[in-house]
C-alpha cells in the first residue's frame, strides 16, 4: 500500500508518559479514542511518546518507566485492541529520531521561536529579568519537530489533540509542505481533530483536572481511595434541603461525564430538590465506580505482568516499523542520503520494489562448506550466513530465519553486510514473507 494514500482514514495520537492517568485523561482521551478505534474505516496509531517525556520529565528515569507501564496498562484495560490498532512506544522506532533530523533541516528556526511552550519560557525569563533562554533545553525548543516526525512518519490524516497542541499540528503541516516542496510529495498534511463535545473535566478544587494543579482523581485509584477523593470535591455550604446549583458544580459535571442523559436529568432534579452534598457524592461515587470496576480489574491483572505489556509494545513497534522502515528508506533516498552508485532522481516505488524482490542465494564456497546470502533486488548483499556442513543445514537455517524474522535470528544466521542495517534486512524478510 502506498504510504501517501491509505485506503482508510489514518488517525494517530501520542500520549506522553509523564504521570499517572486520571479521570480527565480517561474521559478526554482514552475512552473516546478506544471507541473511535473500533470504527471500520479508520486505521489507528496510538503511541507512548517517551522521547517527549524526556523533555518534560528529564532526570527522572523511574518515573518515565513507571508512567509508560501505567499508561500502556490503562489503555489496554480500557479496551484498546492491539490487534486492531498499532500501539507502540515511540523510542522503539529509531526511524522517528531519524525523521526528526530530516524535518529539522526544513524547519525555520523562526517558526520554532514562536512555539507557545518555548515562548512562554522565554517570556517568563524576560519578565524575571533573566536571560531569555535560561533553563530552556534544546529539547524543549525542538519539541514541535519531534512531534512532527511522529505524525508525518505514518502520514496520519487526523490527529486528536487538546487545544494546546493545535499550533504543533500547524507546524507539522508546514514541515510537510516544505519537505514536499523540496523533495517531492511524500507527506500528507495532517489535521488536528479537537473533540468539541468533551468539555474539560473539573478537578477536586473545581479548576480543570490536571496534574499541574494536583487536583486529579487517578483513573485506577482503589475503591476506598476513589470514595475518599470524591468526598473531598469542593461544594458550597448549602445545607441539606436547600436547592443547589448545577451550574459551576464540579461534582455535577463529573457525574454528567459518566452518566446517561436520563441519569443526569435525575441528578439535576435532585439538586433542585435540595439533595444533601453527602448523598450527591455517594451517587457520584457509585456511578463512577460502576463504570470503572471492570476496567480496574483488568488494569490490576495487566500491571501484575509487565513482561506481557512489554511484548505487546514490541509487537506494536514491529508493526509500525513495517511502514516506518521502508518509508524512511524512501525519504533518505529523496534527500540524497543514498548508496553511492544508486540511481539519482525520484525514488519512485523503487525501495518497495527492491525489498519485494529480495531473495536468498545458496552456494558452496571453495572451502567446501555451504552458505547463503540474503540479497535485495539489485543483488546487494544484506546478510552473509555462517558456514554450514551440508546444503540441507543451510536450507534449514534459511527456514529458521524466515520463521523467526527478528534481530536475534539475523545475528544467529550470519553477519550483516557492511553499512547494512538490521532494519533493512528485517524489512526484506517481512516483504519476502508477505510475498509468499
Ligand atoms: N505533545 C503531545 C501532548 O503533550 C503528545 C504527543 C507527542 C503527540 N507526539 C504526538 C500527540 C503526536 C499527537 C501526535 O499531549
Amino acid at each position: 500500500m502506498s504510504q501517501k494514500k491509505p485506503a482508510t482514514l489514518r488517525v494517530l495520537t501520542g500520549i506522553t508518559p509523564s504521570g499517572t492517568p486520571h479521570l480527565g485523561n480517561y474521559l478526554g482521551a482514552i475512552r473516546p479514542s478506544v471507541a473511535a478505534s473500533l470504527s471500520e474505516d479508520t486505521e489507528s496509531f496510538y503511541f507512548l511518546a517517551d522521547y517527549h517525556a524526556l523533555i518534560k520529565t528529564g532526570g527522572n528515569p523511574e518515573r518515565i518507566q513507571r508512567s509508560t507501564l501505567e499508561i500502556a496498562a490503562s489503555w489496554l484495560a480500557c479496551g484498546l485492541d492491539p490487534e486492531r490498532v498499532t500501539f507502540y512506544r515511540q523510542s522503539d522506532i529509531p526511524e522517528i529520531p531519524e525523521l526528526t533530523w530530516l524535518l529539522t533541516c526544513v524547519t525555520g528556526k523562526g517558526i520554532l521561536n514562536r512555539a507557545h511552550a518555548y515562548k512562554a519560557a522565554v517570556d517568563k525569563n524576560t519578565a524575571a529579568g533573566g536571560e531569555p533562554d535560561d533553563g530552556v533545553t534544546a529539547g524543549l525548543f525542538m519539541y514541535p519537530v519531534l512531534m512532527g516526525a511522529d505524525i508525518l512518519m505514518f502520514n496520519a490524516h487526523k490527529v486528536p489533540v487538546g487545544r494546546d497542541q493545535v499550533q504543533h499540528l500547524e507546524m507539522a503541516r508546514d514541515m510537510a509542505s516544505s519537505f514536499n516542496h523540496l523533495y517531492g510529495e511524500h507527506f500528507v498534511l495532517p489535521e488536528a481533530a479537537i473533540e468539541e463535545s468533551v468539555a474539560t473535566l473539573p478537578g477536586l478544587d473545581g479548576r480543570k483536572m490536571s496534574k499541574s494543579y494536583d487536583n486529579t482523581i487517578p483513573l485506577f485509584a482503589s475503591r476506598t481511595e476513589l470514595r475518599r477523593l470524591i468526598a473531598s470535591i469542593v461544594t458550597d455550604s448549602r445545607a441539606p434541603g436547600e436547592p443547589k446549583d448545577v451550574e459551576g458544580s464540579a461534582l455535577f459535571q463529573i457525574y454528567q461525564a459518566f452518566a446517561t442523559p436520563e441519569e443526569t436529568a435525575a441528578l439535576r432534579r435532585a439538586y433542585a430538590e435540595g439533595i444533601a452534598w453527602g448523598d450527591a457524592k455517594q451517587q457520584l461515587f457509585e456511578r463512577v465506580d460502576r463504570e470503572l470496576t471492570p476496567l480496574r480489574e483488568r488494569y490490576e491483572a495487566l500491571m501484575a505482568e509487565p513482561a506481557k505489556i512489554e511484548a505487546t509494545l514490541l509487537a506494536g513497534a514491529s508493526k509500525a516499523r513495517r511502514l516506518a522502515t521502508p518509508f524512511t528508506q524512501k525519504l533518505r533516498h529523496a534527500v540524497g542520503l543514498r548508496r553511492l552508485g544508486e540511481a539519482a532522481g525520484p525514488a519512485k516505488a523503487a525501495k518497495a520494489a527492491k525489498v519485494a524482490n529480495a531473495s536468498f542465494k545458496q552456494y558452496r564456497e571453495t572451502d567446501g562448506r555451504f552458505y547463503f546470502k540474503l540479497v535485495d533486488a539489485q543483488g546487494r548483499l544484506l546478510l552473509q550466513s555462517h558456514a554450514h556442513d551440508t546444503p540441507r543445514a543451510a536450507g534449514e537455517a534459511i527456514a529458521a530465519l524466515r520463521v523467526q524474522a527478528d534481530e536475534a535470528a539475523l545475528h544467529a544466521a550470519g553477519t550483516l553486510a557492511d553499512g547494512g542495517t538490521v532494519a533493512v534486512a528485517l524489512a526484506a524478510l517481512r516483504q519476502l514473507a508477505d510475498a509468499s
